[in-house]
């Protein structure tokens, strides 16, 4: 139980801090089926996971993140404090995997997503929760990139149009886990108190932040 809690806690999003080093085949397949382990709307499983190992493919994404990194700095009335922040650590991670969605799985009959066909896309991101803690356990990195186009990347991946590409992440072996998140170290934003996100017996508003 206390690992379990350690672990949440040492999560980290990694941009700067991976080695290249490989990753054994055995604690990536540990890493993944933690993943293929997820709870699914329906056990619809809607996810597939694609190890991307090639540098030509790893370098075209990055290239196209850093155009996406471009595009969202244009929209900034002052881009200096953005320009400051790492948002990717594509090249220098061992390894990516792109982690996809599938709404066609198990349909039409998927239980529990009649009404909320997001339930789908919730399942996906408890895989990518599983791996990602499954990964920290494991003493790897992983950083999530979502400075991308789906079509872009559902082209370079020759991913079938009706998936989504829902994360693009970076693994590998780190230095270390910073114990601050970038963002906040950076000054960008800072994590709120859990208890400011807890609310009894209906609604009430937020403190802004
Ligand atoms: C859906 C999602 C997309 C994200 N996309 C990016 C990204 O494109 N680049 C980046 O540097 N971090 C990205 N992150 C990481 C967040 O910035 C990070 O989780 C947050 O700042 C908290 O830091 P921590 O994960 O280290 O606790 C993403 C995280 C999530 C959950």
């Amino acid at each position: 139980m206390n690992h379990v809690y350690d672990v949440i806690h040492r999560r980290r999003d990694v941009r700067g801090q991976f080695t290249g080093a490989p990753i054994p085949d055995e604690v990536l397949a540990r890493v993944l089926s933690a993943a293929h382990a997820a709870p699914s709307v329906g056990l619809s499983q809607p996810w597939d996971f694609i190890v991307i190992r090639d540098a030509a493919t790893r370098a075209a994404f990055h290239e196209h993140v850093m155009h996406e990194r471009d595009v969202f700095a244009a929209t900034l009335p002052d881009a200096a404090p953005f320009h400051k922040i790492k948002i990717e650590g594509v090249r220098e991670s061992t390894l990516s995997i792109v982690v996809t969605y599938d709404p066609d799985r198990g349909s039409p009959a998927v239980l529990g997503r009649h009404a909320i066909a997001d339930a789908g896309l919730y399942s996906v991101c408890l895989a990518i929760q599983n791996l990602w803690l499954a990964a920290t356990a494991e003493d790897l990195g992983v950083g999530w990139v979502s400075f991308y186009r789906e079509p872009f990347v559902q082209q370079l991946l020759d991913i079938p149009a009706t998936i989504r590409p829902v994360a693009w992440l970076c693994v590998g072996p780190v230095t270390h886990l910073e114990q601050t998140p970038d963002l906040e170290r950076h000054g960008w934003r800072h994590r709120t108190p859990w208890q400011q996100a807890v609310h009894t017996d209906r609604w009430t508003a937020p403190t802004p932040t």
